[in-house]
């Protein structure tokens, strides 16, 4: 077999050959606004009865996608053509949220009734709150999460129909709403509190941090400093593209399955520990190493081809150069920690050594090893009084607007189909079955 790409009659006629057999054929190459072209191979088993073989999907684009671009090589993110950086440092979340929906930043006008909306929709109902009683008050609260949001399709029968743009809309906003409610909600019952309802003259990350830390006794007033980095950190988790909770959730929704149970479906990915769950498994690994002078001997080990032992907290699929969140979550992080007094945590003494001996050892950089999202958030987020465990819930929250633009988009393609792999098969060919007796 052998693959060629050619370029005969200007940039749109670009087509990629592969020949199988000696018998050569031709499938189109698209081009993106930004990225790699990509072989559109769609006709491929059916012109040559081969399937194409990419364990982890490093080479495959699942879906075309207009919502956001990340180049890992230059650490690029934009969310629907806007940097990151930009976002963070002069947007809010709500706006974030907006702009990832709909595709467009929002006027003044749109910005206050899609706000107003989201306000409106930050309930629950109060019959839900029974749910939360069912579970251990040990219990994970991604566990909690999954479990909840999988039964709010249970609840809110008029926004499941996928087939009516007005219900995907009011599920989508309903989600973005509730997500902050269901997340204290867990909280709060994980540590024996009553549940405190959300605000409406809040903003929605100072709402969420009320929800969490206030109790009804006595006045909570959420500083803003802590408000600001709390918007921030679910703005630089909104959206990352195709990856792996997201790419679950639009397979969910190929199936035509209902958004709540789609967005459960990403939460249940959201929790692995190589991936959103490497959150609370970043900051104890910190934890663990405790002082400065050990960091040699963990990075030693890092480095042990026989030794299973990484550092969590870098490393990215994507990113082979500085992740660009990292910079606004260590800014963050600095803000959080000089509020509350804790700028000295020797936690981020230890990450600030970490990085920097990582970064200039040879083997870190040959293999593009730099510090991922996860790195700062954990000292970030448990600054602001989060216990470990949250930490993957708060990236829930965040996350849940990029899942649902995304879902929201899979479901308005015209191309779009069922999501479904195939394989290459390699275990026993057929045989006979043989009685029990007779084995
Ligand atoms: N520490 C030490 N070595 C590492 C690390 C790390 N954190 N990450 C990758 N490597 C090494 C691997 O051992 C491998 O070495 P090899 O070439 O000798 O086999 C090489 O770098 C490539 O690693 P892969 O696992 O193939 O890279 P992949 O792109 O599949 O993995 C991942 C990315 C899963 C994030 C990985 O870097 C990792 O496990 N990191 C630690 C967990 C973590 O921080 N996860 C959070 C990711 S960010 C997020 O999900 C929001």
């Amino acid at each position: 077999m052998s693959v060629a790409e050619s370029s005969t009659d200007g940039p749109d006629a670009a087509e990629a050959s592969v020949t199988i057999n000696g018998a050569r054929h031709e499938f189109p190459v698209l081009k993106g606004t930004l990225g790699p072209d990509v072989i559109d191979i769609g006709a491929l088993y059916q012109n040559t009865s081969h399937f194409t073989y990419d364990p982890g999907f490093r080479s495959t684009a699942s879906c075309e996608s207009k919502i956001t671009f990340i180049d890992g090589d230059k650490g690029v993110l934009l969310y629907r053509g806007y940097p990151i950086d930009q976002l963070a440092e002069q947007g809010t979340f709500v706006e974030t949220c907006y702009l990832l929906f709909y595709g467009q930043l929002p006027t003044g006008e749109q910005y206050e009734a899609f706000r107003r909306r989201v306000v409106n929709h930050a309930m629950l109902n109060e019959q839900m709150t029974r749910f939360y009683t069912g579970f251990r008050r040990d219990a994970h609260p991604m566990a909690v999460m999954l479990g909840v949001v999988g039964a709010l399709s249970a609840f809110y029968h008029d926004s499941t129909d996928i087939s009516d743009p007005l219900q995907r809309e009011i599920a989508s906003i309903r989600m973005i709403a509730k997500m902050p409610t269901i997340a204290a909600m867990a909280y709060k019952y994980s540590i024996g509190q009553p549940f405190i309802y959300p605000r409406n003259e809040l903003d929605y990350s100072a709402n969420f941090l009320h929800m969490c830390f206030a109790v009804p006794r006595e006045e909570y007033e959420v500083d803003p400093v802590l408000a600001r980095a709390m918007d921030r950190i679910f703005i630089v988790h909104a959206d990352h593209e195709q990856n792996p909770s997201t790419s679950t959730v639009r397979l969910a929704g190929s199936t035509g399955a209902n958004p709540f149970a789609c967005i459960s479906a990403g939460i249940a990915c959201l929790w692995g520990p190589a991936y959103g769950g490497a959150y609370e498994a970043a900051l104890m690994m910190l934890q663990e190493i405790g002082t400065v002078d050990r960091i040699p001997e963990h990075i030693k080990r890092a480095k042990d081809q026989n030794d299973s032992f990484r550092l969590v907290g870098f490393g990215h699929r994507v990113y082979k150069s500085p992740d660009p969140r990292v910079r606004i979550m260590q800014k963050t992080c600095y803000e959080v920690l000089d509020v509350v007094g804790h700028r000295n945590d020797p936690i981020l003494q230890v990450a600030l050594e970490l990085e920097r001996i990582a970064l200039n050892d040879d083997h870190f950089v040959e293999k593009q090893l730099y510090p991922n999202i996860d790195f700062y958030s954990g000292i970030a987020l448990k600054a602001l009084g989060f216990p470990a465990e949250m930490f993957t819930v708060l990236f829930a929250i965040a996350r849940t607007v990029g899942w649902i633009a995304q879902w929201k988009e899979m479901i308005e393609d015209p191309i779009q189909r069922i999501g479904r792999p195939r394989q290459l098969y390699t275990g026993a060919s057929e045989r006979s079955y043989i009685s029990i007796e007779a084995r």
